[in-house]
């Protein structure tokens, strides 16, 4: 039996697409996966039924899923333009994700390309996609046949969705579009699609567990002051490179918010606070040590500055270089660990070969590298930062 959103919104689905699946056609594609698109975007498509446009899309897609989405690479399987393939979520962290949601009903609000809903769904018995998009929609349905994955599509703006329905969902996910109507990238929650702050109460009502993925960019403390409702934030970076801020909403909330920094495909490491014990957290002051110790991307986006001093027994050089030391190594430490020396300017040798990381220094790493006519690279690093004494510059040994 369809529920009433569906009976209303499933549509007769159009075959205009499955073009592109024909068996010369897609030996074509195959056979150009290497050629240059721009030459090959001049070119006349050598069949009458598709245009060298839609060939291009479904090479630029196969290229893009090597890498992002290497699941999608399967006979079959449709490819949208570009500006969806961009926006869509990396396998890797819908993996991740994959693992913090469970239930019986999942929906995903903006489906998009459907990477993330995939991946997050897999825990769940009934899946619905919404989807404004009716195009894209429509190849995420039949990616989704083709793969053996059921679901419920539905193609309606989510507000008018939420309007009209009565269900209750065990988990809500949603991965707001951050172009505006010019395709500029957005970073605040008001300039999203959709717009969080006004629905979050809707969501709310239909779920009590609602999972958003947001830019890296955007900045903790505004996310917390507009979303009251936030009981966890997960930072999930990939290879030390902070790809998305996750935030968990719930009608439970105790007050607490539990942040989890991750550093995904590098050790897997996480640290996991509450921002009320950093709030609470002291740290200990010294100027360099024998170690030194650079904390991964995921834990600077979360501002969890003096905790760490506390937390690992070493010794911050600033109040704003996040950067710690101590005289024995601490392995187990979230990030990078350098042996290093402080040195005089002048023991700089001109040419010589150094991995250069400006922090809290007037300077940026290029002009450094031209200041002291340095090369890039190499095994060796260069730090130039402030202790409390002042500036300094430390060299690995
Ligand atoms: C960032 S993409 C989602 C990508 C997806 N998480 C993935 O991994 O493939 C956002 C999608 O939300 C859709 N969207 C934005 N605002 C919407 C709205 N108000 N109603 C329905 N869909 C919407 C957009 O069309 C777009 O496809």
């Amino acid at each position: 039996m369809l529920s009433p959103v569906e009976a209303s919104h499933t549509r007769k689905k159009s075959v205009g697409h499955k073009t592109i699946l024909n068996k010369e056609i897609q030996k074509y594609i195959n056979a150009n996966l290497n050629t240059d698109l721009h030459s090959l975007l001049l070119k006349k498509s050598p069949f009458p039924e598709v245009s060298m446009q839609e060939i291009v899309q479904q090479i630029k897609g196969k290229q893009v899923a090597q890498k992002k989405f290497p699941f999608l690479l399967k006979d079959e399987i449709i490819f949208p333009p570009q500006l969806n393939l961009e926006q869509s979520s990396s396998e890797k962290t819908a993996l991740y994700k994959s693992g913090i949601v469970k239930g019986k009903k999942f929906i995903d609000l903006t489906s998009g390309f459907g990477i993330d809903a995939y991946y997050l769904s897999q825990n769940f018995e009934e899946i619905t996609l919404v989807e404004q998009n009716l195009e894209l929609l429509e190849i995420v349905e039949h990616n989704w046949n083709i793969l053996g994955k059921k679901a419920t599509f539905i193609n309606q703006k989510l507000e008018d969705f939420l309007e009209e329905n009565q269900e209750k969902f065990d988990v809500v996910y949603l991965d707001p579009a951050r172009r505006d109507d010019h395709k500029n990238k957005v970073f605040l929650l008001e300039d999203l699609s959709p717009n969080i702050i006004e629905i979050q109460e809707k969501l709310l009502s239909i779920s009590n567990e609602v999972v958003i993925k947001l830019s890296p960019l955007i900045d903790l403390k505004y996310l917390i002051s507009v979303l009251p409702n936030v009981f966890r934030i997960d930072i999930i970076a990939l290879k030390n490179d902070v790809k998305e801020v996750v935030v968990f909403l719930s009608n439970e909330n105790s007050g607490e918010i539990i942040c989890n920094c991750l550093n995904l495909e590098s050790g897997e490491s996480i640290f996991t606070f509450t921002f009320g014990e950093e709030e609470k957290a002291v740290a200990a002051y010294s100027e360099p040590e024998k170690f030194i110790y650079i904390p991964n991307h995921s834990i600077l986006k979360a501002g969890v500055f003096n905790l760490i001093s506390e937390k690992f027994s070493l010794k911050k050089l600033h109040p704003n270089t996040h950067l710690y030391t101590s005289e024995e190594k601490l392995d187990d430490f979230p990030g990078r660990i350098l042996e290093m020396e402080v040195i005089d300017a002048k023991h700089i040798k001109n040419k010589s070969q150094f991995n250069i990381i400006s922090k809290n220094y007037p300077l940026k790493p290029e002009e450094i590298k031209k200041k002291y006519s340095l090369k890039d690279g190499g095994e060796s690093y260069l730090i130039f930062t402030q202790s409390k004494k002042g500036k300094i510059i430390l060299k690995s040994v």
